[in-house]
């Protein structure tokens, strides 16, 4: 390390989102170098080794604003046709979510205008919404399937979240959400829907989702069923994230981590004891405040006992037409401290090392740290916590 000079090196603060030291893991005045896309080093600028700075070495200098990890989205429904605006109208005069979704509404309008959209279109208006995700210095996003509930339409919707990160250079890891509803033609047969999942959707995924996900809940899936998808999804090798306990206490926070899941997301409702069983597998949980405000949740998911156990938060946009159309992950930062009262560091760790934990991505990127990826956001703020405390519209001056 440090035998031959970095391709650019950054003075700048750092706020490296390593844990145990200072908050923020913060440095200031560090420096940053950078060798063939990779971190050499991170630390401060006084102790940069000497070596790495050479005769062809781009040297930039942040002005006294602060670097963080680049931001990552991880959990997105950022493929969908059409959108709900009628059924978020409807809600204001007094619909719930739930009703929306027993008429035949809710997400299986989505599934309707996905699966009428094609290939193309379901890619143009993608772009749209990743354009703006990524002005906010967002580099690895997640996204789920979900919206086709058909083997054609299930795989059409991957195939998408694939080429949007070859449109636009990013990291784009994609899921497999077959199990996020009951698709109209098996109206009333959930338990044929799922055979079909684990016979046909799911090992024609195979190379193209990173992981499956379900949605647990009282108008979705039955513990037990969910239970068949992850133990197909496991078969085929592929890591299991879970729709937990969003609406109502199913134990899905305890299923999740019984299933070793990388996370349970939403978590509204999750008991106590489900939390200490995701501290007990690793598993991270995923809070999603663009969600809970849109569907008009009362019940915040339980920050303080994830906190006191020792269970990773993550904070993700859940960007999607009907639940949290939100194409803003600095917003969901700031909501996540305002209706979850999660810290500004707690928010900003949750949109870098956690966001990169829940995906099974911790020893690639998340933090600055030497050996990682160099993907990183270069800031004209103060101090680390103004990104939590602007709701939105700040932009980073440089992404990598
Ligand atoms: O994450 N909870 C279920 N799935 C999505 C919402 C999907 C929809 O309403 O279209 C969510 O909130
Ligand atoms: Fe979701």
């Amino acid at each position: 390390m440090g035998t031959r000079p970095a391709d650019s090196i950054w003075h700048a603060n750092l706020a490296t989102m390593v844990p145990g030291g200072a908050p923020y893991g913060a440095v200031e005045d560090g420096a940053l170098a950078i060798c063939s896309r990779r971190l050499e080093y991170v630390g401060p600028a006084a102790d940069l080794p000497p070596a790495l700075s050479g005769p062809g070495t781009m040297r930039h200098d942040a002005n006294g604003g602060w670097i963080t990890p680049a931001l990552i989205d991880c959990h997105t429904h950022l493929v969908f046709g059409g959108n709900r605006a009628e059924e978020f109208e409807a809600r204001l005069r007094g619909d719930s979510y739930e009703s929306a979704a027993r008429r035949g509404g809710g997400i299986l309008s989505t599934v309707a205008a996905t699966r009428a959209a094609s290939e193309a279109e379901l890619l143009e208006s993608a772009r749209g919404r990743l354009k703006t995700l990524l002005a906010e210095g967002v580099r690895t996003v997640e996204v789920k399937s979900g919206y086709g509930l058909s083997l054609a339409s299930e795989l059409k919707m991957l195939r998408v979240a694939r080429k949007l990160a070859a449109h636009a250079n990013i990291r784009v890891r994609t899921t497999m959400l077959a199990a996020h509803a009951v698709p109209p033609e098996y109206a009333g047969r959930a338990d044929d829907y799922v055979d079909y999942i684990v016979a046909e959707i799911l090992p024609a995924a195979v190379g193209l989702a990173d992981a499956v996900d379900a949605f647990a809940e009282t108008i979705a899936f039955s513990n037990a069923q969910v239970e068949r998808v992850f133990a197909a999804a496991r078969a085929l090798g592929l890591p299991v994230k879970l729709h937990a306990d969003q609406l109502s206490d199913g134990g899905g926070a305890a299923l999740a981590a019984a299933s070793g899941a990388l996370s349970a997301d939403h978590l509204e409702y999750a008991s106590e004891a489900g939390v200490r069983a995701m501290a007990a597998a690793g598993t991270v949980a995923v809070l999603l405040p663009g969600a809970y405000a849109t569907v008009g949740a009362r019940q915040p998911p339980p920050v303080a006992a994830c906190r006191a156990h020792g269970v990773g938060m993550a904070v993700a946009t859940d960007c999607n037409p009907g639940s949290s159309p939100m194409c803003s992950l600095l917003m969901a930062m700031n909501l996540a401290c305002s209706l979850f009262r999660m810290t500004p560091e707690e928010a900003l760790a949750g949109t870098t090392r956690e966001a990169a934990r829940a995906l099974g991505l911790a020893a690639e990127t998340g933090t600055l740290e030497a050996g990682r990826a160099a993907e990183f956001a270069v800031w004209r703020v103060g101090h680390p916590r103004e990104l939590a405390y602007w709701m939105g519209g700040i932009a980073p001056v440089f992404v990598s």
